[in-house]
């Protein structure tokens, strides 16, 4: 079996924080895959999880948290060697801070530290219609590396509810993470 993995959750202010407690909640089912799970959320993460699933659960879940300004994070330096980070939902904010560059917290640190590392970061963005100005940062993250996952889910799986839809994407999520399950595939008996 492969190493496991040590990975980054990032949770940004753009609206969809059922798609990081969808993540979370299969990591928690995956954690035999996996090392370390490091966690980071903006104030707006904060905000818009309380506003749209009206609780602050996210303190339950087993992993390890840091601070939005904790450049002590291990993550925060390429020598702790984190496999992955995921940034979910992904606010277009964000995405032009790691676009330029501008790494003025903790979230857009180790997103640059995952791209001059070469490993894997994994932007599920989130809004609705894109400017010129988002087009060319997911363009830039893109070259740079990074893989835009947007949030777009998918009904071809005939979804019930809202979390049987966050994870039509958060299912694409944990495949490019390298993360084994069994989920839904198309035509697949
Ligand atoms: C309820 C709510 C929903 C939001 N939805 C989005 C969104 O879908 N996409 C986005 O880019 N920003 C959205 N925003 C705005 C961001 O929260 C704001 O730009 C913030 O500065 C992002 O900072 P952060 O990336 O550090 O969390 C939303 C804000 C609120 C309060």
């Amino acid at each position: 079996m492969n190493r496991k993995k040590k990975i980054i959750v990032a949770i940004t202010g753009a609206s969809g924080s059922v798609y990081a407690k969808v993540l979370f909640d299969n990591l928690v089912k995956l954690s035999d895959q996996i090392e370390k799970v490091g966690v980071v959320m903006s104030d707006n993460a904060k905000e818009v999880w309380r506003f749209e699933l009206g609780n602050e659960d996210y303190d339950n879940y087993p992993f390890n948290f840091y601070h939005k300004m904790d450049f002590n994070a291990p993550f925060a330096s390429g020598s702790a060697k984190y496999d992955t980070m995921i940034i979910v939902p992904c606010s277009m904010g964000t995405l032009g801070r790691i676009a330029h560059g501008i790494s003025n917290d903790l979230i857009s640190r180790a997103s640059d530290v995952i791209l001059k590392e070469r490993r894997k970061l994994i932007a599920v963005v989130r809004d609705t219609p894109y400017s010129l100005i988002h087009i060319n940062n997911l363009k830039t993250v893109t070259e740079a590396g990074g893989i835009i996952c947007p949030a777009s889910p998918s009904f071809y799986s005939l979804p019930k509810t809202i979390e049987d839809v966050a994870y039509t994407v958060i299912s694409r999520v944990i495949d490019l993470a390298g993360l084994e399950q069994d989920s839904y595939r198309w035509n697949e008996e």
